[in-house]
Order: C-alpha cells, then sequence, then structure tokens
C-alpha cells in the first residue's frame, strides 16, 4: 500500500470519528482494469481483468437504533434512511451501498442500523468499476461487522445484484469479481459461467499498463448497455432453435453464427461475432501472456478494439482517436478501449521508457483534436478487498 492510501485510511478514519464519535472499521476494494475480453462477462464468457492500486474506501461503525447514515466525502453529500424503509434515493453513490444493504436483507438476514463514510481515488465515470468496487467495500464492511459469515462469492453476487436492482444496469459479474478476488501481479482469468478462475502471472518486463482516460462518458452508456445484451440473447435464440443445447454465446461457433443468425439479422450477426472471436482472442492472449509474448498479447488488444468499435458499436470518436493515435507507435504494444464503453478509458501497454513522452504527446493531440482534457495513469495491480484498519 503506497503513501497516498494510508492518506486516506487515517483520514477517512478522522472524519468518521468527528461525525460519529467512534473508530470504525475500514475496507478497501480496489477498481479494476481488464487485459482483454470485454463484454463477454454476461455472455458466460472468459474475462482478464486484475485489481489496481486506485480503490474505495468505506469506514464503518454500528448504530443503537436502526438507522442508516451515509456520507460520501467526494461528493460532500449525506443520506439518512431507517433500515426498515429501505429504497432506492436520488444519489447515485449511496443507492450503491444501498443496495447491496437491501442483498443483505432480502436473504433474511436482520441487521442493525450502521454509519457509513466512503471515500477513494477511484475516478469516476473513468471505467475503472468505482460503482463495483462501493458495492463490494459495502457488502465486505457488512460482512466483517455483523459477522455474516457471508463468502466472498456470493459478496460478488450480492454486489452485481445490488447494481441490477438499484443502479438498473445489467452488467456481469467481472467488475465485482476482479474487485474481490484480485492478486496483486496477477490478472484473473476468470470463466464467467462455472465462476471458475486461475491467476495468471502479469510478467510485463519493462512494459507497463497506462490508462488514458477520455474524460467523457456519455449518456448512452447505460441503455446501450441493456441493449448489447438483449441483442446478444436473440442472437443465443436464433440458434437455440436449431440447437437446443445452445445456452449462451459461449455454446455459439462462427459456423452457428454464418448458418442462423446472418440470413436473419446484420446486426445480431456483428454483436454475437464480436463476442465468439473476443473469446478466442483471450485464451491465446492468456497463452500469450504465460509465455511473455506481449507483442501477440497486444496485437489481439487492438483487435478487441476494432471489434468493439466497428461491430459491437460500443466506442466513441474520443476513445478512436486515443486508440488510432497510438496504433503505429512501436512503444505501444496494444491499446483498446475498456469496460462498457462510451467513454471511460483505453487500457494501453507501454514501454517504460517512452511512457512520459507518450503522455504529453497525446495529451496535447487530444485537447488539439476534441478540446478535452486527457487523463493518464500507471496502473499497477494491487490485492483484491480486505479490512485495512
Ligand atoms: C461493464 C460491466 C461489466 C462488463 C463490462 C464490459 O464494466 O460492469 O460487467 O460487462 O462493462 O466488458
Amino acid at each position: 500500500m503506497d503513501m497516498e492510501q494510508n492518506e486516506i485510511i487515517i483520514s477517512i478514519s478522522k472524519n468518521f470519528d468527528e461525525k460519529f464519535g467512534s473508530k470504525p472499521l475500514v475496507i478497501r476494494s480496489p477498481g479494476r482494469v481488464n487485459i482483454i475480453g470485454e463484454h463477454t462477462d454476461y455472455n458466460d464468457g472468459f474475462v482478464l481483468p486484475a485489481a489496481i492500486d486506485k480503490a474505495i474506501y468505506v469506514a464503518i461503525g454500528k448504530r443503537d437504533d436502526n438507522n442508516i447514515l451515509l456520507y460520501s466525502k467526494e461528493f460532500n453529500e449525506a443520506h439518512k434512511v431507517k433500515i426498515t424503509e429501505l429504497k432506492k434515493c436520488e444519489k447515485q453513490w449511496a443507492n450503491y451501498i444501498l443496495g447491496v444493504t437491501a442483498q443483505i436483507l432480502k436473504r433474511g438476514i436482520a441487521i442493525p442500523g450502521f454509519n457509513i463514510v466512503l471515500d477513494g481515488d477511484v475516478p469516476v465515470g473513468a471505467g475503472l468499476s468505482s460503482s463495483a468496487a462501493i458495492e463490494c467495500a459495502t457488502g465486505f464492511a457488512l460482512n466483517e461487522l455483523f459477522q455474516l459469515q457471508i463468502s466472498k462469492e456470493d459478496i460478488v453476487k450480492m454486489a452485481q445484484k445490488a447494481e441490477h436492482e438499484y443502479a438498473g444496469v445489467m452488467v456481469g459479474i467481472m467488475d465485482m469479481f476482479a474487485s474481490v478476488f484480485g492478486k496483486k501481479d496477477h490478472v484473473l482469468k476468470l470463466d464467467c459461467r462455472s465462476l471458475q478462475h486461475e491467476y495468471v502471472p502479469l510478467k510485463l518486463e519493462g512494459i507497463k499498463i497506462v490508462l488514458l482516460n477520455t474524460n467523457v462518458k456519455h449518456s448512452l452508456a447505460s441503455s446501450e448497455y441493456n441493449t448489447r445484451r438483449k441483442q446478444c440473447e436473440e442472437g443465443v435464440e436464433l440458434i437455440k432453435k436449431h440447437h437446443p443445447e445452445v445456452n449462451s454465446l459461449r455454446d455459439v461457433t462462427m459456423q452457428m453464427l454464418h448458418q442462423y443468425v446472418a440470413p436473419k439479422d446484420e446486426i445480431i450477426f456483428k454483436r454475437c461475432k464480436y463476442v465468439v472471436e473476443e473469446n478466442i482472442r483471450l485464451l491465446s492472449g492468456c497463452e500469450d501472456l504465460r509465455n511473455g509474448d506481449i507483442k501477440s498479447l497486444g496485437k489481439k488488444m487492438f483487435q478487441s478494439h476494432d471489434g468493439l468499435s466497428k461491430e459491437y458499436e460500443v466506442s466513441c470518436k474520443e476513445l478512436d482517436f486515443l486508440v488510432d493515435y497510438v496504433r503505429d507507435f512501436p512503444a505501444v504494444l496494444g491499446s483498446r478501449m475498456m469496460g462498457g464503453g462510451f467513454g471511460g478509458c483505453t487500457i494501453n501497454l507501454v514501454k517504460e521508457e517512452a511512457i512520459e513522452d507518450l503522455i504529453t504527446e497525446i495529451t496535447a493531440a487530444y485537447k488539439q483534436k476534441m478540446n478535452l482534457d486527457l487523463t493518464a495513469y500507471v496502473a499497477k495491480t494491487e490485492d483484491g478487498t480486505s479490512v485495512v484498519s
């Protein structure tokens, strides 16, 4: 844990003490990157994320009554609700916490009131899963505070449900899984169907993960996300008529797509083709990583971006600009949009010695072309959710 993270822990504890007059339990839950495997999680496919050194912190303490008192340092906003009257509110950050609490109650587990102070350094809207990190931190915090004996895997599932029910986005399981199960210096190869996972060492040897944040989040993001999900399901339905054993795009081959989907619907075909190919890319990209062939992995990242942009159509002009800009840079091995799309970050594998110059150059170019400020981070991998004080 670095200096900056220690400072957050000290300041959130102090803040909690000032507000509620006691020492809190502090939980850290990280944001995530994803090397390759985008929009595959809700299609029963594979993903390759890692937890990073940017995290959400939840300071939590018990109350004697049945009130929930929440405070977000970032938004300088508070929210109060009785646990017996739990419902969605207009503050999105609070909904992530309330959504997880609702999942606990839904399981028939009775808990008393509690206080929470929320802080962190995961940029909101950057596609680094700050919302999943809030949900996982909350689930972990309530589990620890009230000794609920909920397994890590169930915390992940409850966090995902919270996002469905309190934020209205039908997200897959990748973000929560990465936040809870991440491991320093490793990526997580997760089979989203069985939830079996293995840790693959992230040996980049002189190459670093550079995140370039477009600083835009187009409003289409959540509605289009849900639409993509439906389009994939429609593709599966078309195939299922001929192959009843097919339950998701995980079971689908390119041949099936050509035979049963292409003649019926061009758009659905494009969407499904991207997903089927992305799973193949991920599996061989994982082998590249094991073999230390970052060049080959990087090529697949560019292909992944092209699929996301042209076939899955979840990119935007800002993301495309950033990826196209680095395409011919010898020091950039791979680049692609990351996460749901329509804004947020690109993930880039860049030779260490070239990072500074690249950031200076692309920041100026982005400003000139888009009249927007670019933010760059060099991301390090970190462990998943834990109690930090
Ligand atoms: C968002 C969702 C994830 C995943 C990605 C796309 O981050 O929360 O579940 O679907 O988009 O890969």
